[in-house]
């Protein structure tokens, strides 16, 4: 400290002086006397930093923004939480910095003139990481594949790589990552960022995303499940094609930037209280026409409608201007008398498939695709316009039978080694046909393409008649998730009857998820025994695949023959809850389908099944005991997924039914919560209301088993169920125990009495050491507060939420000692858990003095103590 008060010249107001620099203002130190915390920021400080520092071991937080501060960044303890250092003059950053930085959470090191280096490795040894934010801090290479969900960071929320010399793509692992805010925007490299935007469609946590300043290319992909997305900056970029409906749609959306793309069709119009700065200036993008919100001439459409399975080339993008494409000498477009007569996209790169939709261009004579990289089949739309004379597909690598042309087409396919045959062998391109689905496709294919055109004819001449009429008339448009995974396919049904008002279904979402039986039977081999994943009161789960090699789950309600209320409504409940609801932590519904007396759910697949298969029959499964790192992981995911349903939805959603065997694991072993048939929204204003009883006995809160008046704690109380079993591996209910232990509930609330004995219930496969003993206790006394006995006593999730993720974020075994870890554990929790604990103390009240309550109570260290 003595060195550092040198190199830096403190100032006389900081008051360095005297041995005891625990006194010194800006130092913060722990019981033990040790630094812990150096707050320096603002200060106007001139100099350099020692490599001393290194030698203060405890030092958690390190704060020296906005200074004047030169030279090579020093290296810092291990045991480091917050960096921030923001806003100086160092130049030099050592790359291994963040090695063994197991503790780190906070990386704030944006506008420092560092010469050039890479995001480091070493990186990946944060693992408690929430903020990464180094704008302007000379970045350079490209961005590592390891800040997605598959990557070492779990809590990362903040990343911000603006302003940099990062070049190359966005890695395509940042599916499914926890970024709430994503800044890449103005790269100063030559080649800058560049590549599609299309992983953004697979970060459904996004709340920001600035991509300005960039080369991207490719179209905006679908954000219409980012449902707290609130700004998007893609100005400056090549991005080309129709500005999805689905952004312009997004409720959450606040401020979006188009500006100075290659953006098509017709210009936007967002809502109202969406801050747009959509610079319409000609040639700043490539609508249609320069007044927003009006349609593109059909023709127009068609053409963008062709491009799509394209990707919509850049090429096309720049040369097709304007609202008419005969008029504008749009490339690959020959007119004749105002008509499109020739399509030439010969010799163009082209990869991508044949859209159906071709068959919108009645007058075209010549379709001339060949020498591209073009997979799919040649759609058999194709064969029904009326004058053509040529289609020329060949050297591409289309496959599939080639459809029956009228006599005197001059049909050209040499170069397509697998033409004529049904599958690809080339197996860069998947794709598989069978004849039966190829009929489907073509059937719904050939609609798309009759209601497309139609429908912008509609649209042009009566837009608000017609969106009224096709509303009535249920026109379902089942999003392109099988087949060839490019067209839509639309089917026509009436499902208004079927999901009754009380139920609330959002029938217009629901509307566009209808599948037909036909699909399903083929996914699940005609529902063959060999494809049963599971078998329940409610029915039987399929597992299957889509031709495009979807995984789903298929379950299918039992069928009496006739349909039965109950069974009717929570079918429809399950529907209209999972349409209203996206959450990573929410099984995903893909679609559903109704087919006389069958009802069939069709979901993602969980490919490691129910929680209950891993937890209490894993030997009979065949599988190992879950290590107690993964049961916190699922614990916390479970505990996200229904705070979210509790209150983010901006509804209240009561599952009803939390139970280990309504909790599914994927590959990773990160869990969603699933079953959504007893769902219950809280009426408008509501928090507690009566309901016929329902649930699972073991997992039913005491208040609600008793009243039947529901609450959210109700479902907390059955998460404190799944954390008892997951801490003890004993069922909640266990007929084969003594009658005095047969409620886990009961017996966990007496055994946590005392330390010893409360060693004894931990699961035996756990192989408990120390450290651990500390998390499972801390879980253990979260346990006990759910299960509490009086609803008001039991926690919001979002307080479980916040307790599980920092344990998550902590607990790992190492060589630290217990106390030193614990220290860590105080002050890196501390903001945060005052300000939830106020919260849950304003909603929850104090805890009483029962047996509950009185074996632990929440300290400030957001853990669950011995009294
Ligand atoms: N069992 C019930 N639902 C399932 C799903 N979505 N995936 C795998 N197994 C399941």
């Amino acid at each position: 400290m003595g060195i550092l008060k040198s190199t830096i010249n403190a100032p006389l107001s900081f008051e360095w002086i005297g041995q005891d620099i625990c006194k010194w203002k800006h130092v913060v130190c722990d019981s033990s006397k040790r630094v812990k915390a150096i707050q320096i920021g603002n200060q106007n400080l001139q100099g350099t930093l020692p490599k001393e520092l290194a030698m203060l071991t405890a030092l958690t937080r390190f704060e020296c923004q906005d200074n004047n501060l030169t030279g090579v960044f020093p290296y810092l303890s291990k045991s480091l939480q917050r960096l921030v250092i923001h806003d100086n003059n160092f130049n030099l950053f050592p790359s291994d910095f963040f090695k063994g930085m197991s503790s780190l959470q906070e990386v704030t090191i944006d506008n420092n003139p560092f010469s050039q280096w890479n995001i480091p490795d070493s990186l990946k040894d944060c693992v408690a990481l929430q903020t990464f934010s180094a704008q302007s801090a000379g970045l350079a290479g490209t961005i590592p594949d390891f800040f997605g969900r598959d990557g070492p960071f779990a809590g990362l929320v903040f990343l911000d790589l603006s302003d940099n010399f990062l070049e190359g793509g966005l890695p395509a692992s940042l599916s499914g990552s926890s970024i709430e805010n994503l800044l890449v925007n103005g790269q100063n490299g030559n080649s800058k960022l560049n590549g599609t935007l299309e992983v953004l469609g697979k970060m459904k946590s996004l709340k920001q995303i600035w991509a300005n300043g960039n080369s991207f290319t490719g179209p905006i992909p679908d954000l219409s499940h980012h449902d707290q997305l609130y700004d998007v900056n893609l100005r400056d970029n090549q991005l080309t094609g129709v500005v999805p409906p689905s952004l312009v749609a997004l409720p959450s959306l606040k401020s979006v930037n188009l500006t100075n793309n290659l953006l098509q069709g017709s210009p936007p119009r967002f809502k109202d209280g969406v801050a747009v700065d959509n610079n319409m200036d000609k040639g700043r993008n490539q609508y249609c026409t320069d007044v927003v919100g009006q349609s593109c001439s059909p023709l127009v459409n068609a053409l963008l409608s062709i491009v799509q399975p394209l990707g919509y080339p850049l090429n096309f993008a720049q040369s097709w201007q304007g609202n008419d494409p005969c008029a504008n000498g749009w490339t690959g477009v020959i007119c004749s008398g105002g008509n499109v007569s020739v399509i030439n996209f010969q010799n163009m790169g082209l990869s991508g498939t044949i859209c159906p939709c071709f068959a919108a261009l009645t007058s075209v004579t010549k379709v001339l695709l060949a020498n591209n990289n073009l997979t799919g089949t040649i759609p058999n739309e194709l064969a029904s316009l009326p004058h053509l004379q040529e289609l020329d597909v060949s050297n591409n690598h289309i496959y599939g039978k080639v459809p029956s042309f009228r006599e005197g087409v001059d049909v050209k396919y040499e170069g397509n080694p697998d033409i004529g045959k049904n599958e690809q062998t080339n197996p860069g391109h998947v794709g598989k046909v069978n004849n039966n689905n190829t009929a489907i496709i073509v059937g719904v294919t050939v609609m798309v393409v009759v209601l497309l055109v139609a429908g912008v004819l509609i649209l042009v001449m009566f837009r608000r008649k017609a969106k009224r009429k096709l509303q009535n008339q249920s026109t379902i448009v089942v999003p392109p998730r099988y087949g060839d995974g490019s067209v839509a396919k639309i089917i026509s049904g009436n499902i208004s009857s079927l999901l009754s008002p009380s139920q609330s279904v959002y029938k217009g979402e629901a509307s566009n998820m209808l599948i037909p039986i036909q699909i399903l039977r083929e996914a699940t081999n005609n529902f063959s025994e060999g494809n049963i994943l599971g078998k329940g009161g409610f029915g039987t789960v399929y597992k299957g695949e889509l031709h495009d090699g979807t995984k789903i789950a298929v379950k299918r309600m039992q069928s009496t023959g006739f349909v039965d209320q109950k069974g009717q409504s929570e079918f429809t409940s399950e529907i209209a809850v999972l349409t209203r609801v996206r959450h990573r932590n929410l099984v995903a519904l893909l679609g559903f389908c109704l087919d006389g007396s069958e009802r069939l759910l069709v979901y993602e697949c969980m490919p490691q099944g129910a929680l209950s298969r891993h937890l209490v029959n894993w030997k009979q499964e065949g599988l190992k005991p879950l290590e107690w790192k993964t049961r916190l992981g699922i614990a916390l995911d479970v505990a996200r997924g229904v705070e979210y349903l509790h209150g983010l939805a901006q509804q209240i959603f009561i599952h009803r039914d939390l139970k280990p065997s309504n909790i599914l694991l994927g590959d990773d072993m990160r869990a969603k919560v699933s079953d959504f048939g007893l769902v219950r929204l809280a009426p408008e204003g509501k928090t507690s209301f009566q309901t016929r009883l329902a649930g699972t006995f073991g997992y039913m809160a005491p208040e609600y088993a008793a009243t039947g008046r529901l609450t959210t704690k109700v479902d907390v109380y059955s998460f404190g169920v799944i954390l008892m079993e997951m801490i003890t591996g004993r069922k909640a209910l266990d007929d084969s125990l003594p009658e005095e232990n047969i409620h886990l509930v009961t017996w966990f609330r007496k055994m946590l009495i005392n330390k010893d004995s409360f060693r004894t219930i931990i699961d035996p496969t756990i192989k408990v050491d120390e450290e651990m003993l500390l998390s499972i206790s801390t879980v253990a006394g979260l346990a006990g507060h759910c299960c509490a006995r009086e609803p008001h006593q039991r926690p919001d999730m979002s307080h479980v939420v916040n307790v599980l993720s920092s344990l998550v974020q902590v607990w790992k075994p190492s060589e630290t000692n217990v106390d030193e870890a614990y220290e860590i554990d105080f002050d890196m929790t501390l903001p945060e858990a005052l300000q939830r604990w106020k919260q849950f103390e304003g909603n929850s009240h104090t805890i009483d003095i029962d047996v509950t309550s009185s074996t632990r109570h929440l300290n400030a260290n957001n853990s669950y103590s011995d009294p």
